[in-house]
């Protein structure tokens, strides 16, 4: 019966992983997948996470289905974290917010939805972009195209990638990452945010921002800009975010999808078409990681916890930035390491060759992404020199 059924080639970042796991050798080190993790080499815990479940527990809350669209309280938690409270498109009720399986989940929601209600838009990527971003809108139906991002000489090829845009046709969409660039590190300022928008606003394009680092590059206000200025600026886009990486709760699968409308009347239409969307896929979404959110992000002290734990977490990785650099440069002195500090987030683009990678993978036991990225909170104090002592010896000829 299954006999044409094909094998799964595997995703490379999870196999990555995968391997990494499997790998007996004590001094290995995992600079692949995108997960946060601490000095020990463990996803903390968060306190505030710990007294949210703590609190759900003693509190014994039913478990009914949630309705489509996802829990209230945890949906609104999530439109203020991005828009700030009281924002004039969540005054006018213009934003239409569905809790998703996490900001996979939200990406293919409206993925679902592009394709339904724009059939003939292509969606346009960054050049590189996350891996999935191509398997998640490709798998919808939509065409995938890229638009020049990152150069070679480790910045942001700007006039390129406004070039391209502008020679779109309407109605195309196109994937922005809000901050902290997927896979390169590699962020638009203030500054070219607001030369990009009127760009998208004079094309009449869809822009379709992914934000799952919110607070790991400068603050969750900062971090959020992207999304602010496109709110102001009246335009309508869709938002995928999580709350995953900033708060450690990978396996709970809490995202969301916001679609900004021009008023109250289309937010609601668009909210009952993307329920629509859950209703034939997984009917609603989980219950306890979105009530642990909520609880988080509505608790004044919780939040407040949080807010501290996610500084932490950014100044480590600042501070491992500078760690390496510093190494780096000791061995090559006459070498250009600045990218892993201007570089953002949990990411840096290292222009490591799959050669390179290789070898550090297999003579090193270091593990990085094929691609060149390296998840910087994999590096420890403890491994920080090996670290870079591996990549001065796969640098030289
Ligand atoms: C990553 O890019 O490593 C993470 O977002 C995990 C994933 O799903 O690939």
């Amino acid at each position: 019966m299954f006999q044409h059924v094909e094998a799964f080639a595997g995703d490379a970042i999870v196999a990555l992983n995968e391997a990494f796991h499997r790998d007996t050798r004590p001094h290995k080190v995992n600079l692949s997948i995108g997960i946060y993790c601490d000095e020990q080499g463990q996803v903390p815990a968060q306190h505030a996470v710990c007294e949210a479940e703590q609190y759900l527990a003693e509190t014994r809350q039913p478990k009914p289905y949630l309705p489509m669209e996802g829990s209230t309280s945890f949906r609104n938690a999530m439109q203020e974290l991005l828009f700030g409270a009281g924002h004039e498109v969540l005054a006018q009720g213009r934003v239409a917010t569905v809790q998703t399986v996490g900001s996979s989940g939200a990406l293919k929601a409206g993925a679902e939805f592009i394709c339904q209600w724009f059939p003939s838009s292509a969606v346009w990527l960054s050049d590189p972009t996350w891996d999935n971003h191509h398997s998640l809108f490709e798998s919808a139906g939509l065409s995938v195209h890229s638009y020049p991002y990152y150069g070679a000489d480790g910045g942001l090829r700007f006039d390129a990638m406004l070039e391209t845009l502008r020679a779109l046709p309407r109605h195309s969409v196109v994937l922005l990452h809000a901050c902290c660039h997927n896979p390169t590190g590699v962020d638009l300022t203030p500054a070219q945010w607001q030369l990009l928008i009127p760009v998208l606003q004079q094309k009449a394009l869809i822009p379709f921002l992914d934000l799952a680092y919110q607070g790991f590059g400068d603050g969750l206000e900062e971090d959020a800009y992207a999304v602010r200025a496109l709110a102001q600026s009246g335009m309508c886009f869709l938002l995928a975010n999580t709350l995953s990486k900033s708060m450690g709760v990978y396996a709970e699968r809490c995202g969301a999808l916001s679609v900004v409308c021009a008023d109250a009347a289309q937010a609601e239409r668009v909210l009952g078409q993307l329920k629509s969307t859950v209703r034939q896929s997984y009917f609603s979404p989980p219950a306890h990681g979105s009530r642990v959110v909520a609880r988080v992000l509505e608790d004044p002290q919780l939040r407040a916890s949080w807010e501290c734990d996610l500084t932490a977490m950014r100044e480590r990785i600042r501070s491992l930035r500078h760690q390496l650099h510093a190494a780096l440069t000791r061995r090559s002195p006459e070498r250009d390491f600045g990218y892993l500090l201007t570089q953002r987030g949990m990411f840096s683009y290292t222009n490591f060759t799959v050669q390179q990678v290789r070898s550090l993978r297999e003579t090193y036991a270091i593990y990085l992404v094929n691609s060149g990225r390296m998840c910087i909170s994999g590096l420890r104090a403890d491994n920080v020199e090996r670290v870079a002592d591996a990549m001065a010896a796969v640098s030289v000829g």
